[in-house]
């Protein structure tokens, strides 16, 4: 909705302008995303630029025993492993991953060698043959002996707790991979700089991770390396850590050619090449009384790291951390590992590791209802978080802590204790999960982050400096609207540079529901300090009268976050979001496909800046944590992807996704702005058990999702797989 405009010279304008928190205002890149003129990687077009292209593995492990260029090179750039100026290595957490294998393959699809011409088509059509030395390749996690990352919490005295419990169950929860299917897919340009440095630009989540990961690669300076984030479509987590990878190939092809190279990857060879959710086996063992009261809790959590480390401990870290659940219980213990598989590197994907394991504990809550005879509703009443409670780590809930909340708001608003009654034996089940979700980086992460952002004073207005980036969820808008009231400024006054490491500093990366929560606090902290350096002018008469004015201030980390690393014990994350769905689903007696027809989300954000842009979250979220849960199957050949299509790997359209009931509710933290707590991953976390213990109630047990038909039916009691397969 338009705003009075405000005269920028109006020296001291008496009416304050409306506050722009908490309303759904025009968003900063609407119109130039629905007219078109949004500029995404492939939009841009540089004189001289070539194409490039990977060329991979298409075995999973192997020794290189010989590569032959099988066309006329002319004009073509061509590198190899050999070409790379600095370390072959592409830096994050651990070093072990090449930019291109140096005489071993690890997995399907691992760059070998890079070309570059100036016609695609040629390009395309360039054969390379690779001669291998087969190996053995380890596929299977639970097969593999090599762990990237093991991780204990330990609470309490579990064998006591045990003691205490009239029953104990035990269950094994699987979910399977997924592709994060962005619409736009990976892409980068690499421009070589007379000085021998190098910009790239591209779609990307984390500027400065891939800053981080050129400066060696190219044994560059930080000075030199410039990276530029091109408007992006869509990232949820698919464009953390990858972006990094392509960015050193179109950089290597662009130093050699001495020309600006870009890559884009086609839809197949994204699906096929580029991280994915984890898999995870996550096994429980649960003690409780015969009232429903958790006693003990064990909990065992395997993922799938994939041939190289990339995120797979943090990953693992959150999903461990998430692994009980929103529940209290005096004895846990939590046991983790990722494996090394020789498949290709899992990474991060909203929710990061939470989903998994999440899934796996409120599958868990509705079979030990059912063992009690106990109402899931009630079983989960009598044990949810309150204030004054400690999770697993040791944290103390706060007052902000919603969990009862949102179950009771998620029940009644969906009535589900009549449709539990009504739909019994008719084909139709309602189901539902309660959960939390962490906002930001571990707090030991988030000191080590050390994460900084900046303002500046021009003459029409303020502009935020911050590396976080707009992937379409919505960061521009959100900043804007925290620094416009608090600077006393209308939304219009302020605009957000493009993230650009030579201009912007380093904000931390865009991913873990941090960009609000920590992001936000810090641009609120920049706008205050703006404010007392402006001597009682407004930002616009302050920039005529002495020119741009910059202030940037760094994270302060709360004082009551404390974490220890070693112990796993302490304050995991400043806040917790809370969350409730409900599912209902109609399964298919024919054919056993089951379908979501009624999907209710209850979550407390802390404080919506943005309404709209929070429901988007939610509904997108959902979205994705329904197709996870019964649409989306990677098959995996030999580690890679069999499926890599858009027609066979099937997310849900508008047609697969039901009416969705949101409801946000609000419970403010103390540390994020207004009492924002993060929502950007949250709302995948609950969908699929919600979904699978609606399946169990429509009367099939089922322990593992995708839940397609075929898992239906191997759940069916015997007489009816039977009626259907006749
Ligand atoms: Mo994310 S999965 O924290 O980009």
């Amino acid at each position: 909705m338009p705003q009075p405009a405000v005269a920028a010279d109006d020296p001291s304008p008496s009416i304050p302008p409306t506050p722009a928190v908490g309303r759904s205002v025009p968003r900063k890149d609407a119109a130039e995303k629905v007219s078109g003129e949004a500029k995404y990687v492939d939009d841009l077009t540089l004189p001289g630029m070539l194409w490039g292209r990977t060329v991979r593995s298409t075995v999973p492990r192997a020794r290189i025993k010989a590569v032959r260029l099988c066309f006329d090179t002319a004009g073509f750039t061509v590198v190899d492993h050999t070409d790379i100026p600095g370390r072959n290595v592409v830096a994050l957490i651990e070093e072990d991953q090449p930019f291109l294998a140096a005489g071993e393959v690890r997995h399907i699809a691992e760059p070998i060698l890079l070309l570059a011409h100036e016609d695609r088509d040629t390009l395309m059509a360039a054969k390379v043959e690779i001669d291998y030395e087969i190996l053995p390749p380890v596929l299977d996690m639970l097969a593999s002996t090599e762990a990237l990352k093991r991780l204990s919490i330990d609470k309490g005295d579990l064998e006591a707790g045990f003691a205490e419990a009239d029953l104990v169950l035990e269950g094994e929860y699987r979910t399977g991979s997924q592709e994060h299917v962005y619409i736009e897919t990976n892409g980068m340009i690499a421009v070589p700089e007379p000085d021998g440095g190098i910009t790239l630009m591209g779609s990307l989540q984390c500027p400065y991770y891939v800053h981080k990961a050129i400066k060696p690669l190219m044994d560059l300076p930080g000075d030199r390396v410039r990276i530029v984030q091109a408007e992006t479509g869509g990232g949820f987590g698919g464009k953390e850590e990858y972006p990094s990878l392509i960015a050193g190939h179109a950089a290597l092809l662009a130093r050699k050619s001495g020309r600006p190279v870009k890559i884009v990857y086609d839809r197949g060879e994204d699906m096929w090449a580029t991280t994915k959710r984890h898999p995870a086996i996550v096994r429980h063992r649960t003690g409780v009384t015969r009232d429903g009261r958790l006693t003990a809790m064990e909990v065992d959590v395997v993922m799938d790291g994939g041939a190289y480390v990339t995120l797979s401990p943090v990953v693992l870290s959150r999903g461990c951390i998430h692994a009980a659940g929103a529940y209290r219980c005096d004895h846990v213990r939590i046991t983790g590992r990722a494996m090394r598989t020789d498949t290709p590197p899992n990474g991060a994907f909203r929710g990061f590791g939470a989903p998994q394991t999440l899934f796996a504990v409120e599958a868990h809550m509705d079979r030990i209802a059912e063992a009690l005879g106990m109402d899931p509703v009630e079983l989960r009443e009598r044990n949810a978080l309150r204030p004054g409670d400690t999770t697993a780590t040791g944290q103390e809930m706060q007052e902000d802590c919603a969990a009862l909340d949102v179950l009771r708001e998620a029940v009644e608003r969906t009535d589900f204790h009549r449709k539990r009654e009504e739909y019994r034996g008719t084909g139709r089940g309602i189901g539902l999960s309660l959960f939390f979700h962490g906002s930001g980086f571990t707090g030991s992460g988030e000191v080590r982050l050390a994460s900084r952002a900046a303002l500046e004073a021009t003459e029409t207005g303020v502009r935020i400096l911050v590396g976080s980036s707009e992937i379409g969820q919505g960061t521009r808008t959100m900043h804007a609207q925290i620094v416009a009231d608090a600077m006393g400024l209308p939304y219009e006054q302020v605009e957000t540079a493009l993230p650009d490491t030579a201009k912007v500093p380093d904000s931390g990366p865009t991913v873990a529901s941090r960009t609000c929560m920590v992001v936000g606090k810090i641009l609120q902290n920049c706008a205050a300090e703006m404010i007392s350096r402006l001597g009682g002018l407004t930002p616009m008469e302050y920039a005529r009268r002495h020119g741009p004015l910059v202030v940037s201030q760094d994270y302060v980390p709360p004082g009551d976050v404390k974490w220890d690393d070693d112990t796993y014990k302490g304050e995991a994350y400043a806040h917790y979001g809370w969350g409730c769905n409900v599912a209902e689903v109609e399964i298919d007696p024919d054919t056993f496909e089951a379908r979501c027809t009624a999907f209710t989300a209850v979550e407390d954000v802390g404080k919506a800046i943005h309404p709209v842009l929070v429901r988007g979250q939610i509904e997108g979220g959902s979205a994705q944590g329904i197709g996870w849960a019964l649409n989306e199957r990677v098959v995996l050949v030999e580690g890679a992807m069999a499926n890599a299509t858009l027609t066979n790997y099937t997310i849900p359209t508008t047609l697969d996704t039901p009416p969705m009931d949101i409801v946000i509710m609000e419970r403010p933290g103390k540390h994020g702005p207004h009492g924002a707590k993060g929502v950007g991953e949250m709302p995948i976390d609950g969908p699929a058990p919600a979904v699978v213990n609606a399946i169990r109630h429509a009367g099939l047990d089922v322990r593992e999702i995708p839940a397609t038909p075929e898992v239906l039916m191997a759940a069916a009691p015997s007489e009816e797989a039977a009626c259907a397969s006749s």
